[in-house]
C-alpha cells in the first residue's frame, strides 16, 4: 500500500485551520511570491454575472476582520460594488495544498487615513496608473496605456501625482465568512467559519469536501 505522506497539525483541528487561513492570507501582504499576494477579487455586475480579477493584496487584518486593496475609484468593479457591496476572494495556495474563499462586504473609500495612507505609502510607479486619462475599461479607437503621452516610460513626481489623487481608492473588504479546502490523500479536509455579529466572534464548523 502507498505511504501517505505526513499530515499537517491543522489536519483535524479547526482552530489551527483557521489560524493556518489567516497565516497564509496575511502572509500574502508581504510576500510577493505567495499565491496569496495576488488573489481573484470577485463582484457581481448589473446583469448579475459574476465578474472576477487578479488584484494585489496589501494589508490583510485579522482582528478587524479587513483586507484592502487599491483600485481606480473610476473602475468597473468600483461602480460594481457601489452597488452591491458583496465581494468574495479567491486564494489557492499549491505548496500549502489550500484553496481559502472569503467574502464580505466592501467599501471603496477614497478619502481619509486609510486611503490617504495607501495612497501615499505606494510608489510613484505604481501610482502612474492612477494618470489615465479616462476611466479604466474606456473603449479606445486605438491601442495605448491611457496615460497621458508626457509621463509615457517616465516615473512622476509628487506634484505630478497629487493631481490624480481623487483617481485613486482604497478597496476594504470586511471578512464575513470564510472557507477552507485542504487537499490530502488521505482524505480532504473542509471548513466553514461564519461571523456571528451578534457575539463579536467567528462561528466555524467542519463540511463534507
Ligand atoms: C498581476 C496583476 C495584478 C493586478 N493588480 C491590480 C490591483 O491591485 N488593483 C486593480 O485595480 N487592478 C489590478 N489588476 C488589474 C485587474 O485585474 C483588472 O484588469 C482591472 O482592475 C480592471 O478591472 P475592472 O474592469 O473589473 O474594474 C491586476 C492585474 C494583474 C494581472
Amino acid at each position: 500500500m502507498t505511504e501517505l505522506n505526513s499530515l499537517p497539525a491543522h489536519y483535524d483541528d479547526l482552530k489551527l485551520s483557521f489560524e493556518a487561513v489567516w497565516g497564509i492570507v496575511e502572509a500574502g501582504v508581504t510576500n510577493r511570491h505567495s499565491p496569496a499576494h495576488m488573489p481573484a477579487v470577485g463582484t457581481t455586475d448589473q446583469t448579475g454575472t459574476p465578474q472576477l480579477r487578479i488584484m494585489v493584496l496589501r494589508a490583510a487584518l485579522r482582528d478587524a476582520r479587513t483586507l484592502r486593496f487599491h483600485t481606480d475609484s473610476r473602475s468597473i468593479k468600483a461602480e460594481q460594488l457601489r452597488q452591491n457591496a458583496a465581494a468574495g476572494v479567491l486564494i489557492y495556495d499549491p505548496a500549502a495544498k489550500v484553496q481559502i474563499r472569503l467574502s464580505g462586504k466592501t467599501n471603496i473609500t477614497q478619502y481619509g487615513d486609510v486611503a490617504d495612507a495607501a495612497w501615499s505609502t505606494s510608489t510613484p510607479f505604481a501610482r502612474r496608473c492612477y494618470m489615465a486619462e479616462a476611466a479604466p475599461g474606456t473603449p479606445l479607437d486605438r491601442p495605448s496605456s491611457g496615460l497621458p503621452d508626457w509621463i509615457q516610460g517616465k516615473q512622476p513626481e509628487e506634484e505630478q501625482l497629487s493631481q490624480f489623487r481623487a483617481n485613486f481608492a482604497a478597496l476594504l473588504v470586511k471578512v464575513e465568512t470564510i472557507e477552507w479546502l485542504y487537499l490530502a490523500n488521505a482524505g480532504h479536509r473542509r471548513a466553514r467559519w461564519q461571523w456571528d455579529a451578534g457575539q463579536g466572534s467567528w462561528t466555524g464548523s467542519w463540511l463534507v469536501p
